[in-house]
């Protein structure tokens, strides 16, 4: 077409202007058009099209409660535990006169330190004793910080013994934070502080959350014979008479989903939904200096002092009475830990270890149906390959993205994956493929032989906790109908896990953000019958660097404990 445009030029503006005209005269009526007429209009669309592409992005309004007040009213209980869930992971901001620091005033690793206390009337360490760490957060020019907020995580661990557990963090607000660790093991444990994000910090990628829901944007195509066009598609945008959106808000939950109208084509012309891209340039050069890897990003911090302590066996009887703390003292119970490179979940099945014969027998009859995002993609791929009875059943879908489906016919086994509804930031997934959990979990019959595992954080990080706090309850609700309607149907849920920071990612996915989620996720269903996969301790006790898709040795942990639920 390029090369005929110079001799035809005139003739095909004329054409392009007459169907540009024609077309926006009565949009409605392309819907019955038939296919002669789109081949006759096919020649104009590049050229119409064109006119579209430079759409820039739409501002945002940029105030936390534009993309929450979207979808259904909350009921009166519903915004009542909103509330709630929002205190108890509310963040100490910097202090007002700190809001814009200078980068030497803020904290720094290098400066900064952890000191063991002492043992309880130096009597040593015993298996059952809580271990207590002091860290003291220093600034660039080595004085103590003397506010909170900072974002740390701890580890006890032992190389020698394949063992890790996390530690809970305290923040006294002052600049001091206790790591406080149960032992667990006899033997050697050596302790880990990191400093994930200076105070600082986190209040940037807390305006961030709040005030730029739009750092990932989407996009849909949408097609109707030849005529195709593209815009820009969001959980909130942002609208007036110009920009006119096309409302995808589900009928069942009424979650939220629009994206512009396409200037010629319908709204119902939406053929998929792909992840626009990430918007650059979100934060000051000077915020810039509070990102930097291997200065004040996931940096571990010193000792003062040793890292090391070696842990005596469990105290006798009597002298545990007067000793060691008693369960309520223990600031953290720990979801599990790691020995010998198993981990151990606490309160729950033990956990057995499943070769690919016990794995089989386990899913006897079984239908598993795991819906998510990549991190539980991950489990169907391994469940395959670790089980090469259970054959990958073609469904010529898009690779990554799903859905998914394997089966072993011998032993009557059904694996399916399906990714859930919108935000997500897939590369391309089919309109018709746009679910959301609450709505297929409606649609499952359950019982006994059905198994539900749920994975849903990672795409959410760029929204406000509001956003995520709605989607989990419908799939609560769902949960909770799936339950009463099919007793003995076991749901699985996996948590957020760590992952590999750098500036970059850190504004759209950091730690920070999945922290909240996931502190959100676990007090939402906490109650309920319903099992966690602790991915969160998983991926901070394990010793393999943080991913986003943790490495087999932690997924196959986690496979273990998804086996010991369905086969305790
Ligand atoms: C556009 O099409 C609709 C339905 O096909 C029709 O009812 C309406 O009158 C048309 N409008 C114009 C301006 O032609
Ligand atoms: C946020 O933006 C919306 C949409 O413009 C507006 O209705 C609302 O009043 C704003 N809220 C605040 C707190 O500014
Ligand atoms: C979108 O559609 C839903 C459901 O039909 C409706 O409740 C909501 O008000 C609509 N939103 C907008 C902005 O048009
Ligand atoms: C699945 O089937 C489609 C055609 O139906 C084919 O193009 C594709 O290569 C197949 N994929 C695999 C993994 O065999």
């Amino acid at each position: 077409m390029c090369r005929i445009l110079p001799k035809y030029g005139l003739v095909f503006f004329l054409l392009a202007l007459f169907g540009f005209i024609f077309l926006l005269r009565n949009i409605s009526h392309v819907e019955t058009w038939n296919c002669q007429t789109f081949s006759t209009l096919y020649q104009l669309q590049n050229k119409i099209h064109s006119s579209f592409v430079s759409v820039s992005l739409p501002a945002f309004h940029h105030n936390s409660t534009f993309c929450v007040q979207l979808g259904q009213k909350a009921s009166p209980e519903d915004e009542l535990e909103e509330r709630f869930l929002l205190d108890s992971i509310a963040w100490p901001s910097p202090p007002p006169a700190a809001a814009t620091p200078r980068i030497r005033q803020t904290s720094d690793p290098v400066h900064s330190f952890f000191n063991i206390l002492p043992s309880r009337e130096g009597r040593g360490w015993h298996v059952g004793d809580q271990l207590e760490v002091l860290v003291q957060i220093r600034d660039f020019q080595g004085h103590p910080k003397h506010y909170g907020g900072d974002f740390l995580l701890a580890r006890l661990h032992s190389p020698e013994l394949g063992a890790g557990v996390a530690g809970a963090v305290l923040d006294h607000r002052n600049g001091f934070y206790s790591a406080l660790f149960p032992l667990l093991w006899e033997g050697p444990a050596q302790v880990e502080v990191t400093l994930v994000h200076p105070s600082e910090a986190v209040a940037v990628l807390q305006r961030l959350r709040e005030e730029r829901p739009d750092r990932v944007f989407f996009k849909s195509l949408f097609r109707l014979g030849f005529l195709s066009e593209t815009t820009v598609c969001n959980m909130c945008l942002p609208s007036d008479e110009q920009q006119p959106l096309c409302n995808y808000t589900d009928l069942y939950t009424g979650e939220p989903w629009f994206c512009y109208k396409p200037k010629i084509l319908s709204c119902d012309t939406r053929i998929n939904h792909f992840k626009g891209g990430y918007l650059k340039h979100l934060i000051t050069n000077k915020e810039a200096l509070l990102f930097q890897s291997g200065v004040n990003l996931k940096v571990p911090l010193r000792a003062s002092g040793s890292d090391r302590i070696d842990v005596l066996p469990q105290r006798d009887k009597a002298e545990e009475e007067a000793g060691s703390l008693k369960p309520e003292q223990l600031h953290l119970s720990p979801s599990g830990y790691y020995y010998r490179e198993l981990w151990r979940p606490l309160n729950g099945p033990t956990t057995r270890q499943f070769n690919q014969l016990s794995t089989t027998q386990c899913l006897k009859n079984k239908v598993i149906n795991m819906y998510g995002d990549s991190t539980v993609r991950q489990w169907f791929e391994y469940l395959i390959s670790a089980v090469p009875e259970l054959k990958e059943f073609n469904l010529s879908s898009p690779k990554n993205v799903g859905p998914f489906m394997a089966v072993d016919t011998t032993h009557n086994i059904l694996v399916r994956y399906r990714c859930h509804g919108p935000p997500i930031r897939f590369s391309t997934v089919l309109s018709s493929e746009l679910r959301y959990i609450s709505n297929e979990l409606d649609g499952l019959s359950g019982g006994p032989n059905t198994v539900v595992v749920l994975s849903i954080w990672a795409h959410f990080s760029t929204f406000p906790v509001e956003v995520y706090i709605r989607r989990l309850r419908h799939i609560r609700r769902a949960v909770v109908r799936l339950m009463d309607r099919a007793p003995g149907t076991l749901v699985v849920i996996r948590s957020a896990n760590l992952q590999l920071l750098d500036q970059e990612v850190s504004l759209y996915n950091s730690d920070w953000f999945s922290l909240q989620l996931d502190a959100t996720l676990k007090a939402m269903f906490k109650g309920l019958n319903v099992l966690m996969v602790d991915a969160w301790q998983m991926t901070a006790a394990h010793h393999l660097p943080h991913a986003l898709h943790p490495p087999p040795a932690i997924v196959g942990n986690m496979i273990d404990v998804l086996l010991s639920y369905i086969c305790p």
